[in-house]
């Protein structure tokens, strides 16, 4: 049974991820709960990330502080949490100080055994749930709350990396080193992301996100061995779990940053219903390839943000004017997640112009 929430006010987001053009166009930033933010930065004083992750309260109050500084400019809210909640969950110690840190990482396939042979998602990620849970009710309806979990790819190269990297070779050469241990690890991260994706919904995420934030450091040909199956498999599953339990219809966005190269693919094939973009891709070609098969969100560079509201404002209009011209639905964002050194003004702006130059009326 999922639990009862107050009636949803604002569905525009709902509405452009199953295509529809809308009157104007929704607009959330990725990251949007984050350290640009004085009343984040605030919280995270007296709290460590995790910490906050942990406690449904400050997630959710974190989850929250956007939607009150922006009353009425944003259509969207996302959980507050981590994609490396998953990597947590299977049995690995992650510390943030400041990016993410693994003091044992996977150095070679036996390693594997570390991990947790069966991972009961319910209860590892259950603070998770319960945050989205109290979320969506003090949310009131106003917008509509988004679930996100990390692509196997992604938490793949974390999980052997020990932590952000620039060359992924330790992550690359498992792939290529043992290409059959690399596609069973990335399996059995896939299942747990399916279990943490139906979870959420469970608990009231509206929609479903997954980043693949580092897709564009594998190939065309690696992407689709090493990655898109995994992707496949986890919009295949989750759909048939929410259909017998009875749970709603959620939609469901990929962002596969760097992986324009297979828009088409993944339009075609990948069952996602929204495929966010970066900003290496012009809005006409990206609509031109994947047709109107899918929605598509994204996709100013978070940096323009730096350049002052002139930049901001004929940026934003050109990504209206690119985005409008075609059919189908658009979700306006940034290309990637928005930068702590941001003024909450400028942002604000970027909402404002979105409002204005996306309104078809
Ligand atoms: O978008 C939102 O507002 C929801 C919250 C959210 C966070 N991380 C909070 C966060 C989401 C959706 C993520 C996803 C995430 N986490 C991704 C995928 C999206 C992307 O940016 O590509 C990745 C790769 C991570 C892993 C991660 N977490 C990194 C690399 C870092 C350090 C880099 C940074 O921006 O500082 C984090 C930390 C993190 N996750 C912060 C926040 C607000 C900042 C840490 C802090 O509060 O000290």
């Amino acid at each position: 049974m999922t639990p009862d929430f107050p009636p949803l006010k604002n569905d525009l987001l709902l509405r452009a991820a199953r295509g529809e053009v809308t009157e104007r166009a929704p607009v959330w930033v990725m990251r949007q709960a984050g350290r640009y933010l004085p009343e984040f930065r605030k919280v995270r004083e007296s709290h460590e990330f995790f910490e906050v992750c942990r406690s449904p309260e400050l997630a959710s109050e974190v989850t929250l502080q956007p939607i009150e500084r922006y009353t009425g400019l944003l259509d969207a809210s996302i959980i507050f949490s981590d994609i490396l909640v998953i990597p947590q969950a299977m049995g690995m110690e992650v510390q943030m100080n400041p990016g993410p840190y693994f003091p044992h990482p996977l150095d070679t396939p036996t390693d594997v055994e570390k991990l947790a042979s069966v991972v009961d998602v319910d209860k590892e990620l259950n603070y998770v749930f319960q945050a989205i849970t109290r979320t969506r009710k003090c949310l009131g309806g106003e917008v509509p709350l988004i679930g996100f979990c990390g692509a196997p790819w992604t938490l793949f190269g974390y999980m052997i990396e020990g932590g952000g990297s620039k060359t992924y070779q330790k992550a690359k050469t498992w792939i290529f080193k043992y290409p059959e241990e690399s596609k069973a690890l990335l399996a059995k991260i896939a299942d747990v992301c399916v279990d943490f994706l139906v979870g959420q919904v469970k608990a009231g995420a509206q929609l479903l996100q997954v980043f693949d934030s580092t897709a564009g450091e594998l190939s065309p040909h690696d992407f689709s061995i090493f990655s898109f199956p995994t992707l496949k498999y986890i919009s295949t599953n989750v759909r048939r779990r929410l259909v017998e339990e009875n749970l709603p219809a959620t939609p469901m966005t990929l962002f596969a940053k760097g992986a324009n190269h297979a828009l088409g693919l993944l339009a075609e094939h990948s069952g996602y219903d929204v495929l966010g973009l970066d900003w290496c891709i012009d809005p006409v070609e990206a609509r031109r390839i994947v047709g109107k098969k899918v929605a598509l969100q994204g996709n100013m560079d978070p940096n323009v943000l730096y350049g002052g509201r002139d930049a901001i404002e004929s940026a934003v209009q050109r990504m209206c004017q690119g985005f409008q011209a075609g059919e189908g639905g658009w979700i306006a964002n940034l290309g990637h997640g928005i930068t702590p050194g941001v003024d909450p003004e400028d942002l604000k702006w970027f909402f404002e112009c979105v409002h204005k130059y996306s309104s078809r009326s």
